[in-house]
């Protein structure tokens, strides 16, 4: 696969990338998922390393990214914060000098999105951010990948995204600002997207067209949207929140009246972990509408890809 333009590069924001780079990388993806089926091998990446830091529980990241490096011919280690020094209080400046004497590439997912910024400026490697408290980039690939395998386009396409203003509706916002799909945030006031990211995001729009909104109207939101998304009402690191939060998010479920204003053929996403009973009803995770096990399954091929690009 050629990925020479993004040799070296970090991922920490699809603000980053340009359009074509994002597509490259879906299709890629794509490719390399087709591949893997066939059992074709693709040992892009033999003998290379890569360091995965977690300061934040993960079963599909962790999963994407130590099986994608073993079936592109590499090695993963799982280096969780409990364990490494990082967590004893050794500088993120020092690990990740450290770590580029040894690896190919670093991989964290931590708090603070200034800890991947610091981690990337120290790194001579390069740096994927696997999940911040502002961002989740790399789902987003996996997404778009799974609404490309379904829509065959991305342009014009509208996303409703219920609930809370976190990573993943941040993520969101720059990916359908990137691949020309509409994206409405639907969330109670107060739990509204980050401004900044807002605007950066719209920044990015003016190129595809596509529209950003924020929106306090889950209904309207999903009218007649091609896709719908939810993520849980309070994420990690925010378990002293999530009762307070129950409160104030128990209408920005999607549900069966959510999906039967949508289009006919609308695709329900949940990046996953779900709440049964909260941000999503059983019946829609588990309906004919949901893909979320495909998405969840991209994650692997849509890492692998990011992987042989980048390292
Ligand atoms: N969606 C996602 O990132 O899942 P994990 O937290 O299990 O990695
Ligand atoms: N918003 C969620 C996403 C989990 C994949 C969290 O940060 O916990």
């Amino acid at each position: 696969m050629d990925g020479s333009t993004l040799k070296g590069r970090d991922f920490l924001s699809l603000h980053d990338f340009s359009s074509e780079e994002i597509l490259g990388l879906i299709q890629s993806g794509l490719d390399l998922k087709a591949k893997q089926k066939a059992g074709i091998p693709h040992p892009y990446l033999q003998g290379k390393t890569l360091g995965m830091i977690f300061e934040k529980s993960s079963t599909r990241t962790r999963l994407a990214f130590e099986v994608g490096m073993y079936q592109l011919g590499g090695h993963a280690l799982f280096l969780s914060a409990r364990d490494i020094q990082l967590g004893r209080g050794e500088t993120i400046a020092d690990t990740a000098r450290v770590l580029s004497r040894m690896v190919d590439g670093i991989m964290i997912r931590t708090f603070g999105h200034e800890i991947v910024v610091e981690m990337a400026r120290w790194a001579d490697v390069p740096v994927i951010n696997a999940l911040t408290d502002l961002l989740h980039p790399t789902q987003v690939v996996a997404d778009l990948m799974t609404i490309w395998e379904q829509k065959g386009r991305f342009q014009g396409l509208k996303l409703a995204f219920i609930g809370d203003g976190n990573n993943m509706a941040h993520s969101l916002l720059f990916g359908g600002a990137k691949m020309g799909i509409d994206v409405t945030i639907a969330c109670p006031k107060g739990y509204e997207p980050n401004a900044d990211v807002l605007k950066s995001a719209q920044a990015d729009a003016v190129e595809t067209g596509a529209v950003l909104s924020v929106s306090n109207d889950p209904l309207q939101a999903a009218k007649d949207a091609d896709i719908l998304y939810t993520d849980v009402w309070a994420s990690m690191g925010e378990e002293d929140q999530a009762e307070e939060k129950e409160s104030h998010f128990k209408n920005y479920q999607i549900n069966e009246s959510l999906v039967a204003v949508a289009k006919k053929d609308v695709m329900v996403l949940h990046c996953l972990p779900a709440k049964r009973g909260k941000e999503i009803t059983e019946a829609v995770l588990e309906g004919p509408h949901s893909f979320v096990f495909d998405e969840a399954e991209n994650r692997l091929h849509a890492h692998k890809a990011i992987l042989a690009a980048l390292l």
